[in-house]
């Protein structure tokens, strides 16, 4: 038997376009969009991709084709979403530390408002645009000190995080950016983690961010809507993860006659399993105690196992003819850190190709060079054709901003 990414079979890919390779399918991210908006139907959301789980330019186009916003942390992000056809009309800008230079980009891009995380930002952006003539859009985040229950480097909703403003500061900070004159407020935000595999901190945060706005309109700061940021988990694994439907509905009792409109910012759970990273087994090595099949993707391709102890399912691309043994599957790069998966059973011999799932977030957009690995390749699988959507990098482009002077 042989996997396929919709008509194709990996190792086909593979033989095109050699390992390792991202392979993205259209119809996933098609699909994941769709239950976005089946579900939120009654709310009729403005989605905002999370441009940070994968900036690929062919993702964030099939995003803009069908209707989505975006959610950019980087003026690179913004710059991403305008050349590959997105709106910046529908454009969001969240992240701790805009600089003056991503500000003015955004405000003359005409992006739909900045999502601000601090006082002192409020203030930049409003001299920013001053500068400009303009009147810049905010949204602020306030963190809604939940405990999202998830990893720890990814849970950003707790007192003791740097994002957003502190809900006993929130009022105070509306009241300062009403007074500001170049800022005009649009509305409320707040994001509280990632991977979230329960819904009840998702909806507590909403009530404490609706009890919050109410608060503002009887102070008379009117806002039109409310941004519940991304973090709906993706199954890995066996995780039970929220279901969109019972999301939907908690919000829309909550939202109820308020005249809000809705943004949500998902990232993971539009593209994370829509993309797969194929791999070709190296070399089978049997140390003393352990086995180790070193396959040529590495924490340099997929960082999440290294930095999160995520876990991602690998299967063999095709039914193997070996017996399943026990075995860690790492990279070549010289790092106890670097694997992919512990202490797996799986039958694999040199030469094999594996298919590493759940890589279609976080995995190329945080590749990095490290061991001078160029990044690979990143193909759209659409049906029965593959497309390049960024060719693998050559070891002169790795080199090339570089000088050996001293
Ligand atoms: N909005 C904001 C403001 C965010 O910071 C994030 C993610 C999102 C939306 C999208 O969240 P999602 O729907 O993807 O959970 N590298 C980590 C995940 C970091 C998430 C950072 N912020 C990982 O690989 O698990």
């Amino acid at each position: 038997m042989s996997l396929c990414c919709e008509n194709i079979r990996y190792t086909e890919l593979a033989e095109r376009y050699g390992t390792p390779l991202y392979i993205y399918s259209r119809a996933a991210l098609d699909e994941a969009f769709a239950a976005y908006t089946c579900a939120f139907a009654a709310l009729d959301p403005l989605i905002c991709y999370a441009v940070k789980a994968n900036g690929n330019l062919a993702v964030i186009r099939r995003f803009a084709e069908l209707g989505s916003g975006f959610d950019i942390v980087s003026g690179g992000e913004l710059a991403r979403v305008l050349a590959a056809g997105g709106s910046a009309a529908k454009t969001i800008f969240s992240g701790v530390g805009k600089s003056e230079a991503e500000i003015e980009f955004a405000l003359r891009a005409g992006i739909k408002c900045f999502n601000a995380e601090s006082l002192p930002e409020l203030e930049r952006i409003n001299a920013v645009a001053g500068r400009l003539n303009l009147k810049a859009p905010v949204s602020l985040r306030i963190n809604p000190d939940v405990d999202a229950q998830t990893h720890p480097y990814i849970s950003t909703g707790l007192k003791d995080n740097k994002f957003g403003i502190a809900m006993r500061d929130a009022e105070a900070a509306y009241r300062r950016a009403a007074a500001l004159p170049h800022l005009h407020i649009v509305g409320i935000d707040c994001h509280i983690g990632s991977q979230l595999i329960r819904l009840d901190p998702l909806i507590e945060a909403c009530e404490r961010i609706l009890a919050l706005a109410r608060r503002l309109a009887a102070q008379g700061i009117g806002l039109q809507h409310i941004d519940l940021g991304g973090g709906v988990g993706i199954v890995y694994d066996q995780e039970d993860t929220p279901d969109l439907a019972a999301y939907a509905s908690a919000v829309a009792k909550l939202i109820g006659g308020s005249k809000l409109g809705l943004i949500l910012e998902p990232g993971r759970s539009l593209v994370g399993n829509a993309g797969s990273l194929l791999t070709r087994v190296e070399y089978v090595k049997r140390n003393e105690n352990k086995n180790f099949l070193i396959v040529d993707a590495a924490m340099n391709d997929l960082m999440r196992p290294a930095l999160y102890q995520a876990y991602h399912r690998i299967e063999p691309a095709e039914t193997p003819s070996a017996a399943p043994f026990a075995a860690d599957i790492v990279g070549p790069i010289c790092e106890t850190g670097d694997f992919l998966a512990k202490d797996r059973t799986i039958a694999a011999q040199a030469g094999d190709l594996l298919v590493v799932r759940g890589a279609g977030a976080y995995a190329a957009s945080m590749a990095s060079n490290y061991n001078t690995r160029p990044r690979a390749a990143e193909v759209m699988v659409n049906g029965g054709e593959a497309r390049i959507v960024r060719r693998r990098e050559t070891i002169e482009e790795m080199l090339a901003n570089e000088k050996a002077c001293l």
